[in-house]
């Protein structure tokens, strides 16, 4: 069971006027009940369907069959998709195979195929990508909520007469699509081309999507057990259905960060793992923290401007780039720290040089030694400067506490949503760029399109060089 210090962010340890006041926390608790109750009748009435996936069902069995069975005669797995629909495949990916999977040989993978996420369009990677794949060999899991994302729909379209010119009728068995049950482009694609797919359920949306089949398909077929992941969240998700704020870990995550935000003018976030294993996690917590609680106005439709800027960072790497600022820096920041209790490798620090004083204080360590030193002493300067801190300690980066992981976050970020008031559900501000992509590419005479549009953007003549 995954384990939360919470200490680091309150007064008592930080000194003076620093940290958040346990009072505080405890005149939250009444508020909390109130949150809780909102997020569970959201909950109830289907609002809010992240909720129902670590349960399972059929889906998922099938998702098991299909990656156990048809989808093992692929050696390579390539999912087109971008925003939620890649990050918690990426983060599932880092975390949970091994970091050079993709480039170790076939038995060494057992057999499972390799795994690529191509969440971006830039023309020199995904051309390059697609020269060295070998098309026969690998199947396209196309990845869209809404079905109608401009860059996962381009990647489509390319890669789809790409099969067809090599395959002919036979690229059909080279696509799987993972989209809305009912509406979009990509549904009715199915419909007519008789493309296999997979369903998203039509409440749950992109950031939350990872336990769905949008992360467990990919993760199904590369042989992560996908029903650990499960019961990590589903053990998770019983820890949450308390009111009682401080029993509850994605509660007490998320009051912390927002009393961290509106209380202490802090609403930097920064996620630090000491794990790289777990670098990607914390890609992923940024998306999802900073669309679901970055909104102009409340539920009650006044403008807030609110939500905090969640940043990652990796130790110790960064220790020698960032920890600096966090330091010694403005107090604009919680660090929250991801760290592993009982890591299945470990490598000795040979006890050489044992005159130089520089080196041998290190012969005889090991490096996880070393990097779990390292992150509790930077957990205790940054306490001495009276810097917001709180870690996460997982017993194993393995299938369950992933889960356990995952579903926490996702859950603290629908509570903080409910405390800053705003709905976590949404993204206009996506829409919008969406809208304005649209209205660019989509109509004829795109050259004009364009230069009128530059047009009616203010001047910036005068700060161009
Ligand atoms: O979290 C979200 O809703 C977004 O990040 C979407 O995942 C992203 O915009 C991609 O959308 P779609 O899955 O519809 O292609």
């Amino acid at each position: 069971m995954i384990t939360f210090d919470f200490n680091n962010m309150l007064r008592p340890r930080l000194g003076g006027e620093r940290g958040i006041d346990p009072a505080r926390l405890d005149a939250l608790s009444e508020r909390f009940r109130d949150v809780h109750a909102d997020v569970e009748r959201r909950r109830e009435a289907g609002e809010m369907g992240f909720f129902e996936l670590p349960y399972g069902g059929e889906l998922v069995e099938e998702i098991a069959r299909f990656g156990e069975g048809p989808g093992q005669s692929f050696e390579n797995i390539v999912v087109l998709g971008i925003g939620g629909s890649a990050l918690g495949t990426i983060a599932l990916r880092t975390a949970l195979l091994d970091p050079f999977w993709n480039e170790l040989e076939s038995a060494e993978r057992d057999f499972f195929p390799r795994l690529y996420v191509l969440d971006n369009i830039d023309p020199a990677t995904f051309g390059t990508f697609l020269r060295r794949i070998d098309l026969r060999r690998t199947l396209f899991n196309v990845v869209s909520k809404s079905g109608g994302t401009a860059e996962t729909m381009s990647q489509f379209m390319i890669v789809r007469q790409m099969l067809e010119a090599e395959l002919g009728d036979g690229y059909r068995r080279h696509l799987l699509f993972t989209t809305d049950p009912e509406s979009g482009v990509l549904r009715q694609l199915v419909r007519e081309e008789q493309i296999a797919a997979l369903p998203i359920p039509s409440n749950v949306g992109g950031r939350f999507s990872v336990l769905s089949a949008v992360g467990l398909l990919p993760a199904a077929l590369v042989g992560i057990p996908i029903r650990e992941l499960l019961d990590g969240a589903r053990e998770m998700d019983e820890r949450c259905r308390t009111a009682d704020l401080r029993k509850n870990p994605a509660a007490l995550f998320a009051a912390l960060q927002w009393l961290a935000d509106t209380d202490q003018d802090a609403p930097i976030h920064v996620m630090m793992p000491y794990v790289d294993r777990l670098r990607d996690l914390a890609d992923w917590f940024r998306q999802l923290w900073a669309e679901s609680l970055g909104k102009q106005r409340n539920r009650a439709g006044e403008e807030v401007f609110a939500g905090p800027t969640p940043v990652r960072a990796l130790g110790a790497t960064d220790q020698h780039s960032q920890v600096q600022l966090y330091v010694e820096g403005p107090f604009d920041k919680t660090i929250c720290f991801l760290v592993e209790q009982n890591p299945e490798e470990d490598v000795q620090i040979p006890s050489l040089y044992g005159n130089v004083g520089e080196l041998a204080y290190l012969g005889g360590h090991t490096l996880g030694e070393l990097l779990r030193t390292e992150m509790e002493a930077t957990a205790a300067a940054l306490t001495r400067r009276g810097r917001m801190n709180m870690t996460i300690e997982l017993p194993r980066v393995d299938a369950r506490s992933i889960g356990e992981l995952l579903h926490m976050l996702q859950v603290a970020t629908v509570y903080a949503g409910a405390l800053y008031g705003v709905d976590p559900l949404d993204q206009p501000g996506v829409e919008l760029g969406k809208q304005l992509t649209y209205g660019i590419m989509g109509r004829p005479g795109f050259a004009e399109h364009r230069a009128e549009w530059e047009r009616r953007e203010p001047p910036r003549v005068e700060w161009t060089v």
